[in-house]
């Protein structure tokens, strides 16, 4: 910024000099040709040809410093725009589990690019100010200079006429934050149209839907104009009364009988110089002023990601001995609790099955074990110590996952599996064998180096599960969790997961999610979650042979 100022400066001042020596020399040549030239300030006489020199060499400095000035706003531009997104890339990552899940489908999306952009915009625009006022003040100072008088009636005029003009800058600053407000809601409704594309489409509503958005394309377009307007019309306004108020100002001075003509003329073509600056700081001021509300906004979604993350302690975990909830419960919101009073305790090695209605509480189990949502109440101990103690690296490396619907990654079928950890290939093909998608990989055109697309091109749900499968395999975990591994799985898919969960069976400690009962028969235990509680734990034989057992699992209690 210093040096954006700085190289503002010279290139005000080249350009006064040069401007001055121009008028001088109109003025000169107007008087008679090779009559020296009185420099006013300095009173140094200067001949024709020097002084064409000297202006010259001016005006290329004013160019070259035009140039610098034009390099250092653009790059103050990009540098504002990358660190913005790093910024936000790094505390979305950081974030916790709670922060990103509550996130809405496209809004990490227009943080790093609108809203960045617009940051960006805001960061060029500041410079491009301050470099327009600096040239301003140089050019002003060289007209106050050369005839105060003149500039002093011109510079009193002026600032009443900004200070006249304040409230429009409020009412524009208003109108841009009403604009980039509709702007997010419509891009919102169109990410929604995007998501929801196949039921719009089924439940035959395109049109519906379409004029939902349109109708907020129409209010975006009316603010947009509105604030565009606002913006160009008070800059204009200003350009153009400043220069009556110089017609004005030089009729008066006329009028009053003033006579240093050559003073005049210098000082006139200065002040309209500095019109363009000051239209130019004008500009770029407003600019700015537009793209106020998107920092506003970027800074609250920083904010935002920032408050929700877990801190974790620095504990070593090198083994799972033992897991225990300690009366835990968990609230989205505070008025119901989603998991109420739960205590259990798991031994290494066993495997658990969780059942129990939809809504029960399953999947929210599963994020506290996973340590992705810390118990609002209660604790939760590993080897007898607090959960939250152990290193998030020593956590992970441990404590593996596979989710209801498994997502991949636009990468080989390999990466897919190693997915970003260091892991050799030898164990990537193990994982695969041990999930049972060995041959199926293998039969791929290029088998694991097979691109998969993000939604898992060429793969079928099944497979899908399984490449998941194999991923939470590739760690070596020491506990592996499945929320709901089999719901989408056909017959087939179901017999090799449950080969691969017996494969396991007392070398990792299991956690099966299942609304079907088949999926969890071979566990040792069974937890039935109901409405967040645990209603009964106990081997799946003796459990079935409770009463209503079956449908209670199934069907929930207020069935
Ligand atoms: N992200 C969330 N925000 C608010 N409430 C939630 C959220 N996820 C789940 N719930 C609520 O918590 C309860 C348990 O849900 P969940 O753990 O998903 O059950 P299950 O996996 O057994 O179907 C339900 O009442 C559900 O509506
Ligand atoms: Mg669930």
């Amino acid at each position: 910024m210093a040096l954006l100022a700085v190289t503002a400066a010279a290139g005000g001042l080249a350009e006064a000099l040069a401007l001055l020596l121009v008028v001088q020399l109109t003025l000169a040549l107007a008087a008679g040709p090779a009559s020296p030239i009185e420099l006013p300030l300095v009173e140094i006489a200067l001949s024709p040809s020097v002084c064409i020199i000297v202006a010259g060499v001016a005006a290329l400095c004013g160019l070259f410093s035009h140039l610098g000035v034009a390099w250092l706003t653009a790059d103050i531009g990009s540098t504002v725009l990358a660190n913005s997104r790093s910024n936000v890339v790094a505390r979305f990552t950081e974030a916790g589990w709670p922060t990103q899940a509550v996130q809405r489908e496209g809004s990490l999306q227009e943080t790093v690019t609108t809203l960045s952009a617009r940051t960006s915009t805001l960061a060029n625009s500041i410079a491009k100010w301050i470099a327009q006022l600096v040239s301003l003040a140089m050019l002003l100072a060289a007209a106050f200079a050369v005839d105060p008088a003149t500039t002093s009636v011109i510079l009193i005029a002026g600032a009443l006429l900004v200070a006249a003009l304040r409230p429009l800058t409020n009412r524009n600053l208003n109108l841009s934050r009403l604009f980039v407000a509709s702007n997010a809601r419509f891009a919102e409704e169109v990410s929604g149209l995007s998501s929801m594309a196949m039921e719009v489409r089924v439940f035959g509503v395109q049109v519906a839907a379409r004029d939902a958005v349109e109708a907020l394309n129409r209010e975006a377009r009316l603010r947009q104009r509105n604030s565009r307007f606002a913006v160009e019309a008070s800059s204009k306004l200003l350009r153009d009364l400043t220069m009556l108020l110089l017609v004005l100002g030089i009729g008066g001075l006329i009028w009053a009988g003033q006579e240093n003509v050559g003073g005049l003329a210098a000082a006139a073509a200065l002040v309209v110089r500095s019109l363009a600056a000051a239209q130019g700081a004008n500009t770029a001021h407003h600019a700015a002023v537009e793209s106020v509300p998107a920092l506003d906004a970027l800074t609250d979604r920083l904010e935002q990601l920032n408050s929700g993350r877990i801190t974790t302690g620095r504990a070593e975990l090198s083994r799972l001995d033992s897991i225990a909830f300690k009366s835990v419960s968990y609230s989205y919101n505070p008025s119901f609790p989603a998991i109420r009073d739960v205590s259990i305790e798991i031994g290494s090695g066993e495997a658990i099955g969780v059942v129990g209605p939809s809504g029960g509480g399953k999947s929210t189990f599963v994020q506290l074990l996973l340590r992705l949502r810390p118990p609002s109440e209660g604790s939760i101990l590993v080897n007898g110590q607090d959960y939250l103690d152990f290193d998030a690296q020593d956590w992970s490396a441990l404590v593996s996952f596979v989710p209801q619907e498994p997502g991949l990654v636009e990468a080989t079928v390999a990466e897919n599996i190693a997915f970003w950890r260091d892991i050799p290939r030898s164990r990537v093909r193990e994982a695969a064998r041990n999930a049972n998608i060995l041959d199926e990989i293998e039969r791929l055109p290029k088998g694991f180096d097979t691109m998969l697309g993000p939604r898992g091109t060429g793969l079928s749900g099944g497979q899908k599960q399984r490449v998941a499968i194999a991923r939470a395999l590739a760690g070596e975990p020491a506990l592996l969790i499945l929320d709901e591994p089999s719901s989408a799985l056909d017959a087939q898919s179901e017999e090799l997961l449950q080969s691969t969960l017996n494969e396991l069976r007392g070398r990792t400690t299991l956690i099966i999610v299942a609304h079907r009962l088949s999926t969890v028969e071979a566990c040792d235990r069974l937890i039935v979650l109901e409405s967040g509680e645990v209603t009964s734990v106990g081997s799946p034989s003796d459990l079935l042979r409770q009463p209503r057992f079956f449908r209670r699992v199934q069907e929930g209690p207020h069935v």
